[in-house]
């Protein structure tokens, strides 16, 4: 399988995000000369008598539009199978709930996604019994020490929301392999563009596609891609039958409608998330900046070796009280205080402030700094962004 994340490989990424040489060669285009792939809204397909066979029955199971994403989420991540989900949490429960038997043991990072600790604690471990170990991803040893015959997954988020912290994929993969158990990683804030676990050694991918793939905050789905047959198998009867959570067409045409974008968005988040973070760094009321980009991070050199770039995720450590971030918030002109990220427009999220509850959950577990600020960097002019943080900073 080629990586495509050595520089050499990124006009390949690019030709994939594209989808230029499968618009001639595209199967679900019917016979029309359609460059852009057309929604397959119906639900029902004609049946075929006789020899014949239809590719496509009955829509929850499977439709033109879905399978056209899911086969270039596949090869976006270097991947054999992709499944495109409702959201990225249906992606994450099918993942989890295919997987891991009742009573099992997960192996989580403590540094997640809020609502994937929820699912986690309140639906895992307490409606099935599963067994959940919260382990310093950044740690191997931590993930080694705790991983057991018993475990049926272990499960990690690089970079992770919203401390943006990284877990060395190759090394996680490796203890997961020795131990005969599957390896999950959570890659929404890297993008495919930027890392492809698969080709590190994990079994699968999750992401949500409501951020960077889709990118234009305006469709939620998910997706999950594998090499490993019999996951797919499991995942995918979930997905079209037991569950059925499948992402709808019209926004898997979203989806893959953002795709063609992506290398040119990914490399703009970045540019203009550096010129961020070296602004904030240089502030005197920020005290940390966590952004894999900076020399001064300290996960900057396995960022450097696992990741092709550092995407355009950061967060910071307010040096200030709660009312004068209240304060900064309400001064903001072009940076949008809300949830989510990924999209062209500047995000920014204080979990203390706008997540109370989900806040109080994670302090435990992952010691999330009341004044942290978690920045999603759009694709504004990096000057005017870094202006409009100097001008509402006190
Ligand atoms: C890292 C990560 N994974 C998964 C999710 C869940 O995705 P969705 O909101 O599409 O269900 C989120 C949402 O913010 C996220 O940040």
């Amino acid at each position: 399988m080629t990586r495509h994340n050595s520089p050499s490989d990124r006009n390949r990424f690019a030709t994939i995000a594209v989808g230029a040489s499968e618009i001639k060669t595209n199967p679900h285009r019917d016979g029309t000369n359609d460059v852009v792939p057309p929604i397959h809204l119906s639900t029902t397909f004609e049946w075929a008598s006789g020899e014949d066979t239809n590719e496509h029955d009955y829509s929850r199971e499977s439709n033109p539009t879905r399978a056209a994403l899911e086969e270039q989420l596949a090869r976006l991540e270097g991947g054999e199978h992709g499944l495109a989900f409702a959201s990225g949490m249906a992606a994450t429960s099918t993942t989890m709930l295919s997987l891991v038997p009742s009573g099992g043991h997960i192996v989580s990072s403590d540094t997640i996604y809020s609502g994937t600790e929820k699912l986690l604690t309140e639906h895992m471990a307490e409606h099935l019994g599963v067994d959940i170990d919260f382990v310093d991803i950044r740690d191997p040893d931590d993930v080694a020490d705790t991983v057991d015959a018993d475990t049926a997954l272990v499960w990690a988020e690089t970079p992770s929301n919203p401390l943006i912290r990284l877990c060395d994929v190759q090394t996680i993969a490796d203890i997961a392999d020795d131990n005969d158990t599957l390896f999950a990683v959570d890659s929404t804030f890297g993008s495919p563009y930027y890392q492809t676990p698969l080709e590190l050694g994990a079994d699968i991918v999750v992401h949500s596609t409501t951020k960077y793939l889709n990118g234009h905050s305006d469709s939620i789905g998910g997706a999950v891609i594998t090499d490993n047959d019999e996951v797919f198998q499991q995942l995918a009867f979930a997905q079209r039958v037991g569950l059925g959570n499948m992402l709808s067409p019209f926004d898997c045409y979203l989806v893959a409608r953002g795709i063609r974008t992506l290398p040119a968005r990914m490399e703009q988040h970045e540019k203009n998330a550096m010129a961020v973070a070296q602004f904030l760094e240089s502030h005197d009321r920020v005290d940390r900046v966590h952004y894999p980009g900076l020399e001064s991070y300290p996960q900057h050199d396995l960022a450097s070796e696992q990741m092709s770039g550092y995407s355009g995720m950061l967060s910071f450590e307010f040096d200030g009280t709660l009312i004068e971030l209240e304060a900064f918030i309400e001064g903001l002109d072009i940076f949008t205080p809300g949830a989510s990220l990924g999209g062209v427009e500047s995000l920014i999220e204080i979990p203390s402030l706008m997540l109370p509850d989900e806040f109080s959950r994670s302090e435990e577990s992952a010691d999330i700094p009341e004044t942290l600020v978690r920045v999603s960097v759009g694709l504004e002019d990096a000057d005017d962004l870094c202006e409009d943080l100097r001008t509402a900073l006190p």
